[in-house]
């Protein structure tokens, strides 16, 4: 199947690396024009966004600072028109032990919930406010196979993050569809990234791949198609769900 996004202009946050560099691939190769967010890495960026086929801008912001986040989507519409599609992917995972004192893992516990929850549910709630009734707009949240299994303790919080972000495309789901807002979680399990790698090193190789009913660990590029049908419009009547991208290691 062809998907053209040419129409579409769309936010990737965390674009730079890992998933969300694969999903700006992929978007891009379908025409979309994009806006890359980054944090800090504005060389990555910039390299990513010069080898890609479609026109693609990019857009910094630190996500935990939500001071910075407060009237960054609206800036962003204003500079460059309507975002079609708003992506959630940015996200962190804070080894957080609860051995730690309380004071260092409330501090890590609310940076984990900024960055993955608060930050994309202020993006959400300012994109809706910029959307046209008549067009509507499409909410892509990237949650994780955590937010249904729960996690390791040291990182409770990226589990919490992650089942708030699923509970709220729910609700944004059930309440906007009729004003023409569809949105969508999409819940990795282990992906081949940064993110992988930190586990790796923590806890060894075998605790990222023992689970998984396929072959080979999930790569970036195995979550970015799915991600371009959902931008597409082809899957609307599936607003609200949760995809599941976890080759099979856990079943709900
Ligand atoms: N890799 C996995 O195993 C896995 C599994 C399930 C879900 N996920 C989710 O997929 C998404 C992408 O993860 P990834 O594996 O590509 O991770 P990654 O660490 O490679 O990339 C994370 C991205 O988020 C951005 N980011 C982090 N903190 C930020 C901040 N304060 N401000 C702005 N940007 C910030 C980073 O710059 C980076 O671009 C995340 O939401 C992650 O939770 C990943």
């Amino acid at each position: 199947m062809n998907i053209d996004l040419s129409s579409k202009r769309i936010l990737i946050t965390g674009a730079s690396r890992g998933i969300g560099k694969a999903i700006a691939k992929e978007l891009s190769q379908s025409g979309a024009e994009l806006l890359l967010h980054c944090r800090s890495n504005l060389e990555d960026a910039k390299q990513l966004a010069d080898k890609l086929p479609s026109q693609a801008h990019i857009v910094p912001c630190d996500l935990a600072n939500l001071h910075d986040v407060e009237g960054w989507l609206p800036e962003l519409i204003h500079t460059y028109g309507q975002i079609d599609v708003l992506i959630n992917n940015a996200g962190i995972a804070i080894h957080s032990p609860l051995e730690k004192n309380s004071q260092e893992w409330v501090l890590e516990w609310q940076r984990t919930l900024n960055v993955n929850l608060t930050a994309a549910a202020l993006l959400c709630k300012e994109f809706i406010s910029s959307c046209d009734p008549e067009k509507g707009g499409r909410i892509i949240n990237i949650s994780s196979r955590a937010a249904h299994r729960g996690n390791l303790l040291p990182y409770m919080a990226y589990a919490a993050s992650k089942a708030g972000l699923i509970a709220l495309t729910k609700s944004l789901a059930s309440h906007l569809g009729k004003r023409g807002v569809k949105a969508f979680s999409v819940a990795p399990g282990f992906v081949n990234t940064d993110m992988a790698d930190a586990f790796k090193s923590r806890f060894g190789e075998a605790h990222v791949g023992s689970d998984i009913a396929l072959e080979k660990l999930t790569e970036p590029e195995d979550i970015s198609p799915l991600i371009c049908l959902l931008c597409s419009g082809l899957a609307d009547h599936a607003t609200g769900s949760t995809f599941d991208l976890n080759a099979g290691s856990y079943m709900r």
